[in-house]
C-alpha cells in the first residue's frame, strides 16, 4: 500500500518501491515530531487525542478524549483520503472541529500520514 502510494505520488517517475516508503515514514516521523507534538503524543491525550492506531481508527473515538461534537459525530474512518483532506484544511473538511492547524504541502502531508500508519499497524 505504502508502495502504491508512493508510485501514485511520483506518477510519471522511477518508482523505487519499498525504499522509498520507507524513507517516507522516517521523514514524516520528523514532521511529526516538528509539527504535531505540541498537541499530540503517541500514546496519552494532550490537547488533542493520541495519535497510535490513528490509521484506520473511526474519527472521534478516542475514549476520555473530549471532542467536538462535529468530529464525534463525523462518523468516517481515517485513511489516506481523509487524513489527507483533515490535513490540508481541517476546519472545512469538518465544519464545527477544532483542530487549529493545518499542513500546507501535499508532499509533508502524504509523509505524515505514512508515519501515522507506521504507528497504527496498518
Ligand atoms: C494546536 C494544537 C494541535 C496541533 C499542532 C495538531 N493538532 Fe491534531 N488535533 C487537535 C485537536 C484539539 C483535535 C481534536 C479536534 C476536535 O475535537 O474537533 C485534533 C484531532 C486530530 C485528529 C483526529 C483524531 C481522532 O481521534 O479522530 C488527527 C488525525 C490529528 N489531529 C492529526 C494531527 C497531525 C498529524 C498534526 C501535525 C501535523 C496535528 N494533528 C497537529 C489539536 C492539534
Amino acid at each position: 500500500m505504502d508502495t502504491l502510494l508512493a508510485c501514485a505520488v511520483l506518477a510519471g517517475q522511477l518508482c523505487f518501491g519499498p525504499q522509498l516508503a520507507a524513507n517516507d515514514v522516517n521523514r514524516g516521523k520528523e514532521l511529526w515530531e516538528a509539527r504535531c507534538t505540541g498537541c499530540h503524543s503517541l500514546e496519552a491525550n494532550r490537547i488533542g487525542p493520541l495519535h497510535r492506531g490513528v490509521f484506520g481508527r473511526k474519527a472521534g473515538t478516542v475514549p476520555g478524549f473530549s471532542y467536538s461534537t462535529a468530529l464525534k459525530n463525523f462518523g468516517q474512518t481515517w485513511t489516506e483520503a481523509s487524513l489527507d483532506k483533515w490535513l490540508a484544511a481541517p476546519g472545512q473538511f469538518v465544519p464545527g472541529s477544532r483542530m487549529g492547524f493545518a499542513v500546507g504541502d501535499a508532499n509533508d502531508r502524504s509523509d505524515i500520514i505514512a508515519y501515522l500508519k507506521s504507528v497504527s499497524g496498518r
